[in-house]
């Protein structure tokens, strides 16, 4: 059997992880300024994780959300604690895409209704529900368009409003900073204008967090830069390391009832063990600190170079836009200066690396990046 051709890839192979870097088949290092598109929060191969997750499969790998399960419990009291959320409640699950499906289907249990506004530019995920509130069409299968889905301009509040008007839609979604589209940060008034209108019109205020989310941006989530709070928020990537696991944060006016979410996989005991492990590190290392600290470091360093057009941001999410094709300058960091970036579009170079980013591994890609633009 061979595998169904999806992805373009790069002709390495990395075996192995060390904190920041990652190591090929043939040995070389490369400095990963991409964290595998956002998941590495707390480094490759840290020995807590390794350790809480080796020992945890030594145990009890898996059983059914039927049973007591007392590592979940530790994982969301953590989570409560290290967010800041701690009067909110945890739903499980295993991906970012399906932490959005099950938002989607909390707020319209609540509401009523089916109607959801969401951004253009805005990337949600690639299953059913997720991907008809995502602005590519080229990933959305005809079974998939959906009549009740409105996308409007960010930071365009009057626009929003005047759908709210129409008193039919169940929830709204953003990004805490867009992601794919390109590291767009929404403007604060207009974020904090969102969650007025949404308290006003009884519509269920949904922070996707799962690219911003877990300390990314220099704040255990994004949306806390701007002073709100959300209804619900969805998490994943830097939540388990690597290790597939999501979740819905939902706030106490949501009223659980048996059967109304589900999922075979979704906080089982491998995975909890991961995610706790996570939380431990973020917080003994001081890595949200260090994010800031970092983050801020590389975005003034990046705003001094002349061919960039635009430098966005906030701590380790970090978009830099040329007014060209990148592909050939993120080719030359990977290839001759061993260095992994992400990308957006054509024109933007995504920076998303682990969060214990060292400044002087920070000050080298700096060097390179120089080198490469050739200055
Ligand atoms: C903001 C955002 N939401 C949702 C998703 C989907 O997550 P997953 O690929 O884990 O389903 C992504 C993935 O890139 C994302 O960036």
């Amino acid at each position: 059997m061979d595998l169904f051709d999806v992805y373009p890839l790069f002709d390495i192979e990395p075996v192995k992880g060390e904190g920041s870097f990652i190591i090929d088949k043939d040995g070389r290092r490369y400095l990963d300024l991409y964290g595998g598109h956002a998941v590495i929060s707390i480094g490759h191969s840290h020995p807590h994780y390794v350790s809480m997750i080796s020992s945890q499969i030594e145990k009890l790998g898996f059983y059914s959300n039927s049973v007591q399960n007392s590592l979940q419990k530790e994982l969301a009291r953590k989570l409560g604690e290290l967010s800041g959320m701690p009067e909110f409640s945890l739903f499980l699950c295993n991906s970012g895409a399906e932490a959005n499906e099950n938002a989607i289907k909390l707020a319209s249990f609540k509401t009523g209704k089916s109607k959801l506004l969401t951004f253009r530019k805005a990337f949600h995920g690639r299953t059913s529900g997720a991907v008809a509130i995502t602005d590519n069409p080229s990933i959305i299968a005809p079974f998939n368009v959906r009549e009740n889905i409105v996308f409007l301009e960010m930071n365009n509040i009057q626009l929003v409003e005047d759908e709210l008007k129409k008193g039919d839609v169940a929830a709204l979604f953003i990004e805490g900073i867009q992601g794919i589209g390109g590291i767009r940060v929404p403007e604060t008034a207009f974020m904090q204008k969102l969650r007025e209108l949404c308290t006003f019109y009884n519509v269920v205020f949904i922070l996707d967090e799962v690219q911003s989310g877990y300390g990314r941006t220099g704040e255990f989530f994004a949306f806390q830069h701007y002073g709100i709070t959300p209804d619900i928020i969805t998490v994943a990537k830097g939540m388990g390391n690597g290790f597939p696991i999501g979740g819905v944060l939902i706030s106490p006016a949501f009223e659980p009832k048996h059967g109304m979410l589900g999922t075979t996989f979704g906080g089982n005991h491998l995975a909890c063990a991961a995610g706790i492990a996570v939380l431990d590190v973020i917080k003994s290392q001081k890595l949200i600190s260090n994010a800031e600290k970092t983050g801020n470091y590389l975005l003034s360093e990046l705003t001094k170079f002349e061919q960039v057009k635009e430098v966005r941001g906030k701590g380790l999410m970090i978009g830099i836009e040329f007014e060209d094709d990148v592909a050939e300058i993120r080719r030359k960091l990977l290839f001759e200066k061993y260095i992994f970036t992400g990308v957006s579009g054509k024109n933007v170079i995504r920076l998303l690396p682990p969060l214990n980013l060292k400044k002087e591994n920070a000050a080298m890609f700096i060097e390179k990046f120089k080198e490469v633009l050739g200055g």
